[in-house]
Parts: C-alpha cells; structure tokens; sequence
C-alpha cells in the first residue's frame, strides 16, 4: 500500500489527510518512483485553497508537483531508467491525480530526471521546479548574457535564490529584490551582487545606482500584481521582462514605460522540451562546482505533518527557504 496526502474540499491546511492505497502499476512508458522526500510549493496551497488557475478535480485529489526518490518498478517500453536509480520527479503536470505527496508515485517516463550526484535527499526534493523556472526563464527564454544586469524579485524565495546562483555562474550582474531591509545581508551571501530593499528604497532609482545609470538588461518578476510597474520602470528601454510569478494575488497590469519585450514564463509548459538535456548538463556541473544549492528550512516534515508544512510556508516563516517533507 501507499499512504498518500488527499483533500476533499478547498480550505485551509487541514484539509489535507493521509490515506492508504493501492500504488498504481506503471503503464506503457510510465516509471513507479519510491518517494524519498517531496517539496512544498506555493502552488500547492493554490490548489488546496481553490485558488490555482487550472481547475483541480475533487474529491480525493492529490498534491505535490517535485520530489525526489528511487525508481520501484518500470512499466512496458520504460527504457533508459533500471530500478534502484535515484531520480527527481520533474514537475508532474497532473498532480491532483499523481501528487508527489506519497509514498509511491506513478509518472511517464519522460517525467523524471537524473538525481544530480552531491545533493542529500531534502536538497534533492527542493530543487527541480525552482532550478528550472529560473533556468528556463532566464536562460532559454530571455537568453541572459554575462554582463547583463539582471533584476530578480521576491529574491530570497526558493526560484530567487537559484535565479541568483545561476546569473552568477553565467557572469550576469545579479540585482535581487526583497521587502525589509534585514534581508540584505543574507541575499547578498546568496550571491546578489547588490539587493534593493523597497521598505527603504525606490527600486528604479537603487537600480539605476547600480546599473551604472543604464536600468536593468532583463527582469525576472516573481511577484506580479500592481507593483509590477515600479519593478519595470528599473528596465532599461529595450530590456527583456519574464513574469513567472503571483505571489501578489491581485491582478497584473501591462506594464507601462520604456519599449520592453514581455515574456510569461510556465516551467510545465517546458518540463519535456528536449532542451532538458542542456538544463540537466547546467545542473549537474553547477551541483559539482558548489555553485547552485536549494535553500532548504530547517524544520523538517513528514507525511503525518503535512498540515504543518502548509501553515510553515503560509507563514512566511519559511523565509523564502524550501519546505520539505521526507519519507522513512
Ligand atoms: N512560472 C512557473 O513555472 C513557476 C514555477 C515555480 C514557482 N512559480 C511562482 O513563483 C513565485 C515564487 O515562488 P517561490 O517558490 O520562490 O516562493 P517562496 O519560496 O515562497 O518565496 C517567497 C518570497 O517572496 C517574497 N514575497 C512573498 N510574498 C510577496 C508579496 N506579496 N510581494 C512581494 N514579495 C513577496 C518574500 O521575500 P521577502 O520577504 O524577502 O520580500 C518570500 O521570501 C510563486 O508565485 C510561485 O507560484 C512559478
């Protein structure tokens, strides 16, 4: 059997239960993964609370979209995989009906990618989705250059802190984006080379102070919502905007100001796109190197304290590192 987390109805996190049954069989194509540790992510209390923008089937839906874990058994045509090898769930699309919040998990194959070599378990489990939302919007779809100044908001969040580490390794200028003030030490330790702390600060002015006067080369916005014009008046006129995030859920107007090419950003819509193979490359020399680690929070959960992990990210008392669960 496998225990899995379900809900019922939309609503705060308890909500959330654990229940037994039977893991599914792998199909043709499909890998059943023995999960080891799975994240919490903010689209996670979405689906919970009613609020994702794709519709989630109820009752008994499931949750989780990363983790991480060992292959348990290969369906018919599975090939490339052997069980026993480590693997991450990369983002799985349906997952009121296949959540990474279980002790088994059934995907296609192409769902899942190496575990990259040096990572513990709950490092593993918090890595994929923001490694690659921040991959994909920064690299592959704004094509960041070194030397860019690139201006991350809500940069102490998990895709934050990776989107930091990765305009570092590729010699881009890295602006990060917080609320307080008390923050900045810490985001600079991350690898920022300068944080705008906008409790203190005008963000296109402290940019424009650290651009050199220019603005921003590119910005990958986090948060969305009315701010989003104070965020782009930071770009330079011709840079390049990805909007990835809602962290603010008030609606998101089109920024006005200087000429900027606008990009939405969605990791799922890429997860299977072949340039995987080149993110995959990225990841591992960046594990090897030290260069790119998943901040994980220091309070460790489990399946019986699902409820727990869901109030910890609500809170905010995260600060921005992820929360993970992990399985015995
Ligand atoms: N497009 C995609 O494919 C994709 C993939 C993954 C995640 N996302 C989205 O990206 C966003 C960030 O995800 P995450 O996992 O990095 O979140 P997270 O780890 O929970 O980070 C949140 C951080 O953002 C800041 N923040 C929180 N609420 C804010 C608000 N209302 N206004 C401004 N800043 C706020 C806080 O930093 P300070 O307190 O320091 O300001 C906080 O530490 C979420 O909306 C998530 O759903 C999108």
């Amino acid at each position: 059997m496998s225990r899995v987390v379900v809900f019922d109805e939309f609503g705060g996190p308890e909500v959330l239960r654990v229940v037994e049954q039977e893991p599914a069989e792998p199909a043709i194509g499909e890998v059943r993964v023995r999960m080891e540790a799975f994240a919490v992510n903010p689209l996670d209390l979405m689906m919970r609370s009613g609020a994702s923008p794709a519709p989630v089937p109820l009752p008994h839906s499931r949750l989780g979209v990363e983790g991480t874990g060992v292959i348990d058994a290969l369906g018919p045509q599975a090939t490339g995989w052997r069980v026993g090898e480590p693997v991450l769930l990369a983002a799985v699309a349906d997952a009121s009906a296949q959540g990474s919040y279980a002790e088994y998990v059934t995907v296609p194959a192409g769902r899942v990618v190496r575990r990259p070599a040096g990572f513990g378990v709950a490092e593993a489990a918090a890595v994929w989705v923001a490694f690659s939302t921040a991959y994909g919007a920064l690299v592959e779809k704004a094509r960041m250059r070194p030397g860019d100044h690139v201006l991350v908001t809500a940069a102490s969040g998990a895709v934050g802190r990776v989107a930091l580490q990765i305009a570092r390794r590729i010699g881009a200028v890295p602006l990060a984006v917080t609320r307080h003030a008390a923050r900045k030490h810490e985001l600079l330790a991350a690898g920022a080379a300068a944080v705008v702390a906008t409790d203190q600060e005008d963000i296109a002015e402290a940019v424009a102070h650290h651009s050199g006067g220019t603005g921003a080369d590119l910005v990958l916005d986090l948060v969305g919502g009315p701010g989003l014009n104070e965020v782009a008046a930071a770009a330079r006129p011709g840079a390049t905007l990805v909007v990835a995030g809602f962290l603010d859920p008030r609606p998101t107007p089109l920024p006005a100001g200087p000429s900027l090419t606008t990009h939405g950003y969605r990791s799922f819509e890429h997860t299977l796109d072949p340039v995987v193979v080149q993110r995959m490359a990225f990841l591992d020399a960046g594990v090897r190197l030290g260069a790119l680690r998943p901040a994980v929070d220091d309070v460790a959960f489990s399946l019986d304290t699902v409820v727990e992990a869901h109030r910890r990210l609500e809170s905010g008392l995260h600060g921005g590192r992820k929360v993970v669960a992990t399985l015995s």
